[in-house]
């Protein structure tokens, strides 16, 4: 046991796929695993483990942003032996070019997390994702058909900017594809734990266009992500 997971050792697999969401881990479970057992309620952030096309894999939400996230991606590495992370998410897309639905595989998360600052002193950090899988992935949704891009993320502190207004333009300036709120945290503590990780974000809104996605079209790109990160881990 650990602060956050009541699980006991040997409860988890060695791959974990990360949603933010506990009700959309349950439908991943619900969706795409056999032999479901819930590993973890504690907190409402729940962890499930089942078997994927014969594997063991299991699902343990985050919660939202980086403070969240790097208790449960911590505790997962301290004490339950997992060895590969992705995180199945959502991003809002920084320029015209990509759509929503399209799928980001983060390559590099920059962030102004103060989790980085701290720990990195007068160095900027390069937070990256495990190539391996970025590969896999990569290859797995060119053969599936699926509309991805593999570049930059932002992991913003802030859901909301203080400041009102849109602090992204440097960063758009250099490549950064989209914003969301966990990547640099799972893939620094990754690092630090010799461990592989992903980002598979969809795109579920344009901060330029302002477009997003509809119900029905967030659900079908849902499925297209889980299966594609299932599959890489394959
Ligand atoms: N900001 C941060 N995280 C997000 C966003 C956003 O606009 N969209 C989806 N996740």
């Amino acid at each position: 046991m650990t602060p956050h997971i009541e699980a006991n050792h040997g409860d988890y697999a060695e791959d974990v796929l990360l949603p933010g969401d506990p009700m959309r881990a349950e439908w991943i479970a619900d969706t795409f695993l056999d032999n479901v057992k819930v590993v973890n309620r504690v907190r409402g952030a729940t962890g499930l483990t089942g078997t994927y096309q014969g594997r063991r894999v299991s699902v343990q939400a985050t919660g939202m942003g980086m403070p969240s996230a790097a208790i449960y991606v911590n505790e997962l590495l301290m004490e339950y032996g997992v060895k590969r992370l992705i995180r199945v998410g959502t991003c809002g897309g920084l320029n015209a070019e990509n759509k929503v639905r399209d799928i980001v595989l983060a390559q590099a998360a920059s962030t102004n997390s103060n989790q980085n600052q701290t720990l990195f002193g007068q160095f900027q950090y390069a937070s990256i994702a495990d190539f391996g899988l970025l590969r896999k992935a990569a290859d797995t949704a060119e053969l599936a058909g699926l509309r991805t891009v593999v570049g930059g993320l932002v992991t913003d502190d802030n859901f909301y900017d203080p400041l009102g207004g849109t602090p992204y333009e440097v960063l758009k300036k250099h490549g950064t594809l989209a914003v969301e709120m966990e990547t640099a945290a799972l893939y620094t503590i990754a690092a630090r734990y010799g461990v592989k990780a992903l980002t598979i974000a969809t795109i579920s809104d344009c901060l330029v266009t302002h477009e997003q996605l509809s119900p029905e079209a967030r659900q079908a790109s849902l499925v297209e992500m889980v299966k594609l990160a299932l599959d890489t881990l394959g």
